[in-house]
């Protein structure tokens, strides 16, 4: 079947935290299959698999150690086999993470490497360290401390943009990128339907130097061969395949990068992951820091690169949710009294957007983020790395942990909630307790409830995929933001070919009066979060709080 990306939806699974089969306190490759109706009820049309390969799970699956292979964890290559059938008689796509900019450590080459065999060696950073006997240069670690760790025997340090455990791959070297080609064929021929890039911009290295400046990103992030290695992965796997849909993690990328990365015609990628737009409670690039959510930024940020990317006739995935992020109706949105409204209005700006939206695991229910409140709960590395850091800068103890309960990873990956019985049905009550806590909240949220109510979030967002599908003015229009400046209103225009939608949405938990509805004489509202909307005769919309509404009028 041929499917268009552009009027697809992507689904993303975390399966450590979606659904246990064999009652071992984590979630399953068959806990996957086992869910595939609910994902087609839902109407997604591909399934972003995080990793489940061999791996010591320092970093859960993305330091993989064999890439050929099943985590026993996880199942078996049979497992994966009917997985991929299960969901293609569904109609559903299966898209799996590649991790290429580094492997563990535990990974052969790796383990080769460090018996000084050099032809592996050359599939790493190894470099000596300055005069002084400290690290080659000043880089940051992105889970915290220096990016080089030190190897006595051969007097050398390798370099781990990520965990220690996390080897970056030297793509200079065309080995790697044979044996990183070779992985991506076998998984093709599995029956794989689309791939996603883990922080695939980083794999091009240029000078190891210090950075006087900052933390070194700049020497590694869309470096000067990165469009090159895409090309050749390109020409050499998934593109002799137009059926292979593939999206890249972009990490900390520039726009100019992206029109290559994802241009119709560049011969790259299909889209892009960029996360400028979620660091608007950052300050600056520092996310271990307590600010509030800059909207007005926001905006900006989403409406610069959904209309730039257009006019270069390039793609974007379009998500507020994943694994490495927190739960976006505690973020942007209200988890208590308006916690429905204000899930919807997010889900809303984000669907009618030009792109591919992502949804990940509980975000069509409005899953939040955790109620932890004892740093033992967390489990990531990331997390516990920073919360050392925080206290080790003077911060107390209770501080660096609301930061914590912010910001962390975990925020999105405590187990998917099921149902109102014990473990909120991730696995069942006489199983081993889940790897992370289930959120308390799952008597309130759970999918079993959403399904049989009509007006639950589920179902709004199982419309807004629908919708997707349905009108060419979604997929294909062009875009144009509305009142820009407006202190509480995202809104924007698309039109395409006659067509033309306009989304509304109040950001807050107040009621506004947005006078921009003069616009709208002539249309119809298709969906929203509220049964009727008010405008007044002179253009006035009372916005109640968090109401969003998708507008449509056809112009000839
Ligand atoms: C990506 C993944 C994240 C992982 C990191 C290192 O950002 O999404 O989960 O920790 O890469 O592989
Ligand atoms: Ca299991």
């Amino acid at each position: 079947m041929k499917r268009d990306f552009r009027k697809s939806t992507v689904y993303q699974i975390y399966p450590k935290s979606f659904f246990d089969t064999n009652k071992d306190g984590q979630g399953d490759l068959k806990g996957v299959t086992a869910k595939l109706d609910y994902i087609k009820e839902l109407g997604a049309d591909y399934i972003w698999l995080t990793p489940f390969f061999v791996s010591p799970q320092n970093d859960n699956g993305y330091d993989v150690e064999d890439y050929y292979n099943i985590d026993p964890r996880y199942g078996t290559m049979a497992d994966v086999e009917e997985l991929i059938e299960e969901a293609d008689k569904r109609g559903i796509g299966l898209m799996f993470d590649m991790v290429f900019n580094h492997v563990s450590t535990h990974h052969e080459w790796f383990r080769k490497a460090m018996t000084g065999d050099p032809y592996y060696k050359d599939f790493f950073f190894f470099r000596k360290g300055k005069p002084d006997g400290s690290p080659p240069t000043n880089w940051e670690s992105k889970f915290g401390g220096n990016a080089w760790e030190y190897v006595e025997k051969f007097d050398e340090y390798y370099l781990h943009l990520f965990d220690v455990t996390q080897a970056d791959l030297n793509w200079e070297n065309e080995n790697v990128r044979k044996e990183v080609q070779n992985i991506v064929k076998f998984w093709m021929t599995k029956g794989v339907k689309g791939f996603r890039f883990d922080v695939i911009n980083l794999i091009s290295k240029s000078c190891f130097e210090d950075d006087q400046t900052g933390d070194g990103r700049k020497y590694y992030t869309d470096g000067p061969k990165i469009h090159e290695y895409l090309k050749e992965l390109h020409d050499m796997t998934f593109g002799t395949d137009a059926r292979i849909v593939t999206v890249g993690e972009m990490s900390s990328t520039t726009m100019d990068n992206c029109y290559k990365y994802a241009g119709r015609d560049t011969g790259e990628l299909s889209m892009v992951f960029s996360f400028h737009h979620l660091k608007v409670d950052f300050m600056g690039n520092e996310k271990w820091v307590l600010v509030p959510v800059d909207f007005q930024k926001l905006k900006e940020i989403v409406f610069e690169w959904q209309t730039k990317m257009a006019e270069h006739d390039a793609w974007n995935a379009v998500f507020w949710c994943n694994h490495d992020q927190p739960r976006v109706v505690s973020r942007f949105g209200d988890e208590g009294k308006y916690w429905k409204e204000s899930a919807k209005m997010l889900g809303t700006i984000i669907h009618c957007l030009r792109g591919t939206p992502y949804v990940y695991q509980g975000e069509e229910i409005g899953m939040t983020n955790t109620d932890f409140t004892d740093i033992s709960q967390f489990q990531d590395v990331e997390s516990l790395n920073h919360y050392q850091i925080l206290q080790e800068k003077g911060l107390s103890a209770s501080d660096a942990l609301r930061i914590i309960q912010i910001h962390s990873r975990d925020n999105g990956r405590t187990p998917m909630q099921w149902e109102d019985s014990e473990y909120a049905g991730f696995t069942s009550a006489d199983s081993e307790k889940p790897w992370i806590a289930v959120n308390g909240n799952y008597k309130r949220i759970n999918a079993a409830d959403q399904l049989k109510d009509k007006d639950s979030i589920f179902h709004y967002y199982r419309k807004l995929i629908e919708l997707r599908k349905e009108l060419d003015v979604i997929s294909f229009g062009d875009i144009k933001p509305l009142d820009p400046k407006d202190p509480s209103v995202f809104a924007y225009r698309r039109t395409y070919a006659g067509h033309e939608l306009v989304v509304t949405a109040n950001f807050y938990g107040k009621d506004y009066e947005w006078k921009g509805a003069q616009k709208l004489q002539g249309f119809k509202k298709l969906l929203g979060n509220y049964k009727e909307t008010e405008i007044t005769q002179d253009g006035v919309m009372k916005m109640k709080p968090y109401e969003a509404a998708i507008w449509y009028c056809q112009t000839f």
